[in-house]
């Protein structure tokens, strides 16, 4: 049996991802805090120091590196911050030291989990998820990038933060696209299967909707009303907005409104 490891294996999508591929393959989890699951090996590591790195890939034959730092996502808001800087440690830094422990290893996949609109980066966050995609088709090692449309969860996040104000500014016509990350997982795990494939197709959510429409259903599944003045959008950002979307890429199949219904908010 093959051993793969996961990083980002605790979080949103590398638990998915984890929980796939656990009846075929062995499966290793490199994370800070290492959890319970008694069918995973847990390697107690940290990518921001390097710390369990070169361990944790010693006998792999597949990496899904998921791992990430996006302050703007732990906390579901942006700060002005955001759009000066996101922390490099983890995605840049951190895929630095893992393709180079990957590469002594004689790893043959590296599949790195990337975001969709990440070739036309506007925003830190993207940049550094850019720069890490670079990283990752200039390292010698056999690889695959896989890129996602925004995950439900982390959309479900930001309503429930934003929905504390009385009233809410949003263009209500920029489209968005989110996605199930457990419809995701299941393409990285095919993807882990079939080996190395460089770019692959993109994946999004199975519907392109507008803002006002995606709030729309949230405050019904959610049952919590503020009041939203839609405002329009310039061109720049409505292509911005587009630019994060992938209409025709592999598409998931739980709507967002069907994962509402399916989903407490965390
Ligand atoms: N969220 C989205 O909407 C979205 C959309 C498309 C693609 N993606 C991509 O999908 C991947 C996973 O995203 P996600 O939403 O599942 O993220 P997430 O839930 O925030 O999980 C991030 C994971 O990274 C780990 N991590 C953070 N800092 C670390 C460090 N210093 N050393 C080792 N591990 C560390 C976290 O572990 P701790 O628990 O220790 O912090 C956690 O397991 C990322 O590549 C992201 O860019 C995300």
């Amino acid at each position: 049996m093959d051993t793969v490891l996961v990083t980002g294996g605790t979080g949103h999508l590398g638990r998915d991802v984890v929980a796939l591929l656990k009846s075929r393959y062995r499966v290793r989890v490199l994370a800070r805090s290492p959890g319970q699951d008694p069918d995973v090996e847990w390697i107690k590591g940290d990518l921001a120091t390097g710390i369990g790195t070169q361990e944790s890939v010693s006998g792999v034959q597949t990496v899904v590196h998921a791992a990430t730092l996006s302050p703007a996502a732990r906390r579901g808001y942006l700060l002005p911050t955001d759009f000066w800087r996101s922390p490099p440690e983890v995605d840049v830094d951190g895929t630095r030291r893992l393709l180079e422990a990957s590469r002594k290893a004689g790893i043959a996949h590296f599949a790195h989990v990337s975001i969709v609109g990440a070739d036309r980066p506007r925003v830190p966050y993207m940049q550094v998820k850019h720069t890490a995609e670079k990283l990752v088709r200039d390292s010698g090692v056999p690889w695959s990038v896989l890129r996602a449309t925004q995950f439900h969860w982390l959309t479900d996040r930001m309503l429930g933060k934003m929905s504390r104000m009385p009233l809410l500014a949003l263009p209500g016509a920029l489209v968005t696209q989110p996605v199930d990350s457990r419809d995701f997982a299941a393409y990285v795990a095919g993807r882990v299967q079939d080996g190395p494939g460089g770019d692959c197709e993109e994946f999004g959510g199975p519907e392109v909707l507008e803002l006002r429409d995606l709030v729309r259903q949230w405050q019904q599944a959610r049952g919590r009303a503020f009041r939203v003045v839609d405002v329009p959008a310039p061109a720049r950002l409505r292509q911005a907005a587009r630019d994060l979307t992938t209409p025709d890429g592999r598409l998931g199949r739980t709507t967002w409104l069907d994962w509402l219904n399916t989903h407490q908010p965390e």
